[in-house]
């Protein structure tokens, strides 16, 4: 399979490269970002995605306004830029987390006369490689949980479209696959931004892996209709009682997952556990434009002026969760977080 290359830095390390997801599957185009303001619009406009892959992008993007003119107040850049980007996304926790990571050692090298910028590149380029190694473990670990011959329904995308490396839940059917086990994934599509049947069947289409798309609304019957021995999904914060904000979606999958005794997994990355939020209540759900909804990719849907509800995530309670796989092990209820990075 080659390697999906996401996020870049550009060749003369001025900007950013990124794979403009908004336009998949039909177009695999590249984009470069130059300016902290460029970072923000291709996170809230989702050119860019998934929860681990904004934490990347916020802290590559965040080494930018370190070289931003007024230069002579570095470190005040960077911490303005900070809550920029902090700002496009509030429920993935990645975001607030790798640019919180970032703003220390932007501190520390102010405080003891380091290049900021050689600084804040080194520390992204860390942020990075730890995504990649986490995804690989979370891999490992979620592929025992994946039998020779299942049929597994996944929800979004959490692939390498949404990381730094192979995914999270994807990257346990990826590494199942690569051991040999046969594995037939059923994408639901996601509405409204179809991250499900754009970006997860066009990933998994690409490394061989057979894929069938169905509507959201079609889950319950392929359950009734027993074809699904598993769910496996991403996550972008989960609370320390193990509650899981998910892609809006997820909570109904789950929800059906547990009526017709199927299992439900959470697979994501320590950077994804929020041990300072005690309880899925507390999770600050994103509420998105309603022409997701009524003008779906310039289509209109729905009629003028209508009212639109239109959250971008939801909570799945800890109790439809069979497990959570994280780079740190396969945790059960009642869940014990101490080990994650919080
Ligand atoms: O709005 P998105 O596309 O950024 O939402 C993404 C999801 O909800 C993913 O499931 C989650 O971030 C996990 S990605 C490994």
């Amino acid at each position: 399979m080659d390697v999906i290359e996401p996020v870049a830095w550009t060749d003369d390390g001025g900007g950013l490269r990124i794979l403009d997801q908004r336009l998949l599957p039909l177009h695999e185009t590249y984009r470069e970002l130059r300016t902290v303001g460029d970072v923000c619009d291709a996170i809230s406009t989702l050119a860019i995605r998934g929860a681990p892959l904004i934490g990347i992008t916020g802290a590559m993007g965040l080494t930018l306004a370190a070289r931003t003119p007024p230069a002579q107040h570095p470190l005040e850049n960077v911490v303005d830029a900070a809550e920029r980007i902090r700002a496009t996304r509030p429920t993935a926790v990645n975001l607030g987390w790798a640019l919180g990571r970032m703003l220390g050692v932007a501190h520390a090298a102010v405080a003891s006369g380091h290049d900021l910028h050689a600084c804040l590149i080194r520390e992204a380029d860390e942020i990075r490689a730890e995504d990649v190694a986490m995804c690989r473990r979370i891999g490992e670990l979620g592929a025992e949980l994946i039998a020779d011959g299942a049929r597994v329904l996944t929800h979004c995308n959490t692939g390498a479209l949404a990381t730094g490396g192979i995914g999270t839940a994807l990257a346990a059917i990826y590494v199942a696959t690569e051991q040999g086990k046969r594995v037939e994934v059923f994408a639901d599509e996601t509405r409204p931004l179809l991250q499900g049947s754009r970006l997860t069947a066009w990933e998994l289409r690409r490394a061989g892996i057979p894929v069938t798309v169905l509507v959201d609304g079609a889950v319950a019957s392929l359950f009734r209709a027993d074809k699904i021995d598993l769910c496996i999904v991403g996550a972008d914060r989960i609370a320390a009682n193990g509650d899981v904000a998910n892609k809006i979606g997820t909570l109904s999958v789950a929800t059906i997952a547990g009526y017709f005794g199927r299992p439900f997994y959470v697979a994501a990355p320590s950077s994804t556990f929020d041990s300072s939020t005690a309880c899925g209540e507390r999770i600050h759900i994103e509420q998105r434009s309603a022409e997701e909804v009524t003008n779906a990719f310039g289509v209109v849907t729905a009629p003028a002026g209508v009212a639109v509800y239109n959250p971008a995530f939801d909570v799945t309670p800890a109790a439809l969760v069979s497990a959570i796989v994280s780079d740190r092990g396969i945790h059960r209820a009642p869940y014990d977080f101490s080990q994650q990075r919080q």
